[in-house]
């Protein structure tokens, strides 16, 4: 199920389950211990994901009778277009998974696109997905930390991260390392988990919330959006547009919806409570018959108390992962 041995497995549940243990690990510590925190998390899950999201690892505004990866698309597009891609741009992917919206993007606008991980598992799938799909000559994938990007000043016309600066310890100072490899009026794009207004810290719900998704998704801390704002600023970059895009999309289908069981379909069933139940209970008579490393139901127990959180966080809308911000690099 994943690529690390047994004992691999079982030691890295125990380490990454101890990070974020508020008796033994502070925030800052996490924040410290970030490249490890994340890594760790995605050796963990990207199986899990895969077969729960297929390749793109993120969430999207949905309407009535769309279907779930007709939203995703869409969303990737939305971006796409606002960042101007076309060919002949050279566009990067910070954080980009498995690869998924770097390649439909790559394929919908026709530019080229570098796709960065500091995960060399997901890359591994990445660099498989691309060959399969024919589009090696366009999608490459560089490992490496976002937080250190090994490129040359100038060297991007646009760059995007969905779904993943929010692994980032320190915004403004990743931002303003994307900012020294963009040209100057290079656009800059990102989908951001964040704390809404109607987040509380005095709230005990509203903590154990936050709680979850951090530990269940793999982040040091969970950053309000106008402090994401102020980071673009504090980078160098020009503000051009920012938006929650979690009311987008219909009432009935809100972006948490696949989380909940609303659309119930054979494929969807891991996202769904039923098929996080199943899943679960499997994984706990696999391990009890060592046929998937010890810990593994661990890892499944947090995705699920993840999945609980992002809900509530959803319901509550004290939290979106779609904080849409749309900036730009002074000509
Ligand atoms: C939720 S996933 C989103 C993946 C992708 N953008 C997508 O939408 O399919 C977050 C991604 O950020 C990557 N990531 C997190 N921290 C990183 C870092 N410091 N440097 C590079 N990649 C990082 C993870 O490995 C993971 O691939």
């Amino acid at each position: 199920m994943t690529r690390l041995s047994s004992n691999e497995f079982t030691d890295t549940v125990s380490e990454y389950r101890k990070l974020h243990d508020d008796g033994a690990t502070s925030s800052d510590e996490r924040k410290g211990a970030y490249s490890t925190l994340v890594n760790q998390y995605y050796d963990l899950v990207t199986d899990f994901y895969e077969m729960a999201w297929g390749d793109s690892f993120h969430f999207s505004p949905r309407f009535k009778h769309e279907k779930f990866y007709a939203a995703l698309k869409r969303h990737e597009r939305f971006l796409g277009r606002k960042l101007r891609l076309a060919p002949q741009m050279k566009a990067v992917d910070l954080g980009c998974g498995v690869g998924g919206p770097a390649r439909y993007m790559a394929s919908h606008f026709g530019h080229d696109v570098v796709g960065v991980n500091a995960n060399a598992h997901q890359l591994g799938r990445a660099r498989k997905l691309t060959q399969k799909a024919g589009l090696q000559d366009r999608v490459s994938f560089a490992e490496a930390d976002f937080m250190n990007l090994p490129f040359e000043d100038g060297t991007f016309d646009a760059a995007y991260g969905i779904e993943a600066t929010c692994h980032a310890p320190d915004r403004v100072k990743m931002f303003s390392g994307v900012k020294r490899i963009l040209k100057p009026g290079a656009r800059f794009a990102v989908y951001e988990w964040a704390l809404t207004d109607n987040y509380d810290g005095n709230d005990p719900e509203h903590r154990r919330i936050k709680k979850e998704i951090e530990e269940g998704d793999g982040l040091p801390d969970l950053a309000h959006t106008s402090e994401i704002d102020h980071a673009f600023e504090a980078a160098g970059f020009e503000v051009l547009e920012t938006k929650d895009l979690a009311g987008e999309g219909d009432p009935e289908t809100p972006w948490y919806q696949s989380l909940t069981g609303g659309d119930f379909s054979l494929s969807s069933l891991p996202r769904t409570p039923v098929g996080r139940v199943i899943t679960n209970n499997a994984l706990n008579v696999l391990q009890k018959l060592r046929l998937v490393p010890e810990g593994t139901k661990q890892v499944s127990d947090f995705l699920n108390a993840a999945a609980d959180g992002l809900v509530a966080g959803g319901e509550r809308k004290l939290f979106t992962p779609m904080y849409f911000v749309l900036a730009k690099v002074p000509d």
